[in-house]
């Protein structure tokens, strides 16, 4: 098959970058004569046919913006034998000869199943706040993320030490401790809660308890989302030191802002390779970074549980403190 039409998605949770990957997808796939179609609401655009033919001119100006200029969705129906053979019907349609889906874990497990069933040759682009796809380094957004987490958290700690408190402080991951492991470490917080280690209160309560002993009266533990409640873990540490503590949950604020710079070169470093992966009849893969290089991932390898190495970073956390 020859190459002449792709179309581009963005599907799943927004990340800080996706504009800068889609300007990448579709300047670099005009640069090689192909004719690029932007699909709006990720697979609800795709079974609903609401495209759009993309020139150079339709991503200027969103390098710098977050979220994504073909809007986003969560999209349940897309699990159905019939709201595939609709996508499958626009796919035919408008002789569009290949896919580009920017996503984090949930976009690519549809992928695949959307592949096995009607092997539309497609590549992914690793998007996610969370650095959840397995056999790359690290995602678009995820840098982004950390990084307004720790500007948010820098900000606590000035009252947290002022006021000689204890903060508990929610981030996002419902099933990822990526981002809390990183801002914890990078903010220098005393403890973090991730669903990738059991948690102990009564040791954190410990450990508070003895800190105040020592003068150390204030503290910062960070929690992801799928771990536990920040007013849950707050409300259970008063109860057992009978200290003051107070709760905060960043919630999605983590998911907007201006991308990093490093954001934005994986964007557009994926997004060309993303192209290039097409014109080489690779189809059925992930793209990006792996100790440094530019690698693609098969699809179904991108798709299991990445593993964190959450003990070995809780450790160093542990000891900083
Ligand atoms: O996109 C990943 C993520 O931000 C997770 O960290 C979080 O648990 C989830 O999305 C929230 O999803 P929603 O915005 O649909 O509530």
């Amino acid at each position: 098959m020859s190459l002449k039409k792709i179309a581009v998605l963005t599907t799943g949770g927004d990340a800080p970058g996706m504009n800068a990957a889609i300007r990448s997808v579709v300047r670099c796939a005009l640069y090689h004569k192909l004719e690029v179609v932007g699909v709006f609401r990720g697979w609800a655009g795709l079974i609903n046919e609401e495209l759009k033919l993309l020139d150079h001119h339709s991503v200027s100006g969103i390098i710098n913006q977050g979220g994504t200029i073909l809007k986003t969705a969560r999209c349940p129906e897309f699990q159905t034998r019939e709201a595939k053979q609709r996508a499958y019907n626009t796919i035919e349609k408008n002789s569009i000869d290949a896919l580009v889906v920017i996503g984090g874990n949930g976009s690519f497990q549809a992928l695949s199943d959307f592949y096995k069933e009607y092997k539309v040759a497609s590549i992914g682009i690793a998007a996610s706040i969370d650095n959840d796809i397995n056999g790359i380094d690290v995602t678009i957004g995820s840098d982004t993320a950390i990084n307004t987490a720790l500007s948010a958290i820098d900000n606590i700690r000035d009252t947290a030490t002022s006021m000689e408190r204890i903060f508990v402080v929610e981030v996002m991951g419902r099933e990822s401790g990526y981002i809390a492991l990183s801002v914890a470490l990078a903010g220098g917080c005393e403890d973090v809660i991730i669903p990738e280690r059991e948690y102990n209160l009564e040791w954190i309560c410990h450990d508070i308890v003895e800190g105040n002993l020592r003068g150390k009266i204030s503290w910062i533990i960070v929690v992801a989302e799928g771990a536990a409640r920040a007013e849950d873990i707050a409300k259970q540490i008063t109860d057992m030191t009978s200290l003051e503590t107070r709760a905060v949950t960043l919630g999605h604020i983590q998911r907007g802002g201006r991308p990093t710079a490093f954001s934005r070169q994986l964007a557009l470093n994926f997004g060309s390779f993303a192209v290039d992966c097409l014109l080489a009849g690779e189809k059925n893969k992930v793209v990006g970074y792996r100790e440094g290089k530019m690698v693609t991932v098969d699809l179904e390898v991108a798709i299991q549980k990445k593993k964190l190495e959450a003990d070995k970073l809780y450790n160093l956390i542990k000891i900083l403190t």
